[in-house]
């Protein structure tokens, strides 16, 4: 995978602590420009998610368009990460003073994917896969307009919503497969790879130290969140793809989820060979880790 040089797209998420981090990595990133971000219930209900992203706007000085999604999965009662892991999903930073747009996400995705060239949208993302999973369900024509997903879920080892699966695609899998089973070039990184991408206390002390924004909302979340102990910053694994692809290994094959009922809800399986989905298998840590922290501390840049 090779990496282009102005990477425009939108931002589909449920923030939660590690899609902030992967929001503050974008807004660093002179490659990326993030035309939107678009909210989905998951970690947390959508009211709160949809505050929490446009707390991280407002940390990270960004204009970015903020609108509101999915209140819950297609077709099964939400179940938010928050009842899982506890807490109650609101993340520790100042109270945003915009609100997000009056346009549901969801009729603006469509707006864009009907205004868009075949082949030319670029979606991050990092949540449930509701509102795509929804707009395809309807218009599965809109699905040529997409050149690309980068899409955080998945797991072909241990979960962490259940002992097979992984949160995002467990909390809609009916949503999931609707993606999935398009012809949609998709890369997926799985929870397999991301539950090991973890800064070490040496990072956070950096994150900490550095008087750049994005760094210091990093460092505040991360330390505050985790009482300290470094946790996985699963999402930003994503933005990191887009920006390092060198740093990843990928197979080419095709990515299904279970729909349930039952124990196996959300499990993901992964046949090699031919298909539109490069699974994500492995990454150059350290280097990753590296750049990342380097990206959000580095001095002289601000986030747009
Ligand atoms: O399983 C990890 C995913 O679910 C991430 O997107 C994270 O935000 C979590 O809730
Ligand atoms: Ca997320």
């Amino acid at each position: 995978m090779r990496a282009r040089s102005k990477i425009a797209m939108i931002v589909d998420c449920d923030p939660g602590l590690d899609d902030a981090i992967a929001l503050a990595l974008a807004a660093c990133a002179p490659e990326i420009e993030m035309e939107a971000i678009t909210t989905v219930a998951g970690n947390a209900p959508i009211e709160r998610v949809t505050d929490n992203a446009l707390s991280i706007a407002a940390a990270l000085a960004l204009k970015t368009p903020v609108y509101a999604g999915a209140a819950a999965p297609l077709r099964e009662k939400a179940h938010y990460s928050t009842m899982i892991w506890g807490g109650n999903g609101s993340l520790p930073i100042k109270r945003p003073r915009r609100g997000a747009l009056t346009e549901p996400a969801m009729d603006f995705l469509t707006r864009k994917l009907e205004q868009a060239e075949e082949n030319s949208l670029l979606l991050c993302m990092l949540g449930p896969l509701t509102n795509l999973g929804a707009i395809l369900l309807r218009k599965p024509e809109l699905s040529r307009k997409i050149s690309r997903l980068m899409i955080m879920g998945g797991a072909l080892g241990a979960g962490n919503a259940t002992r097979s699966a992984e949160f995002n695609m467990w909390f809609d899998p009916h949503a999931a497969q609707r993606v999935l089973s398009s012809d949609i070039t998709c890369v997926i990184m799985p929870l397999d790879l991301t539950r090991t991408v973890i800064p070490t206390s040496q990072h956070l002390k950096k994150l900490a130290r550095s008087e750049h924004p994005a760094a210091q909302l990093c460092a505040k979340l991360l330390l505050s969140q985790t009482e300290g102990q470094p946790e996985a910053v699963h999402d930003a694994c994503v933005i990191g793809c887009l920006l390092w692809p060198d740093l990843f290994d990928f197979e080419r094959g095709t990515l299904s989820i279970n729909m349930g009922p039952g124990p196996a809800r959300g499990q993901t399986r992964f046949a090699p060979g031919d298909g539109p989905h490069m699974l994500i298998t492995g990454v150059e840590l350290t280097p990753f880790l590296d750049k990342l922290i380097w990206r959000l501390t580095a001095k002289g840049m601000r986030a747009k």
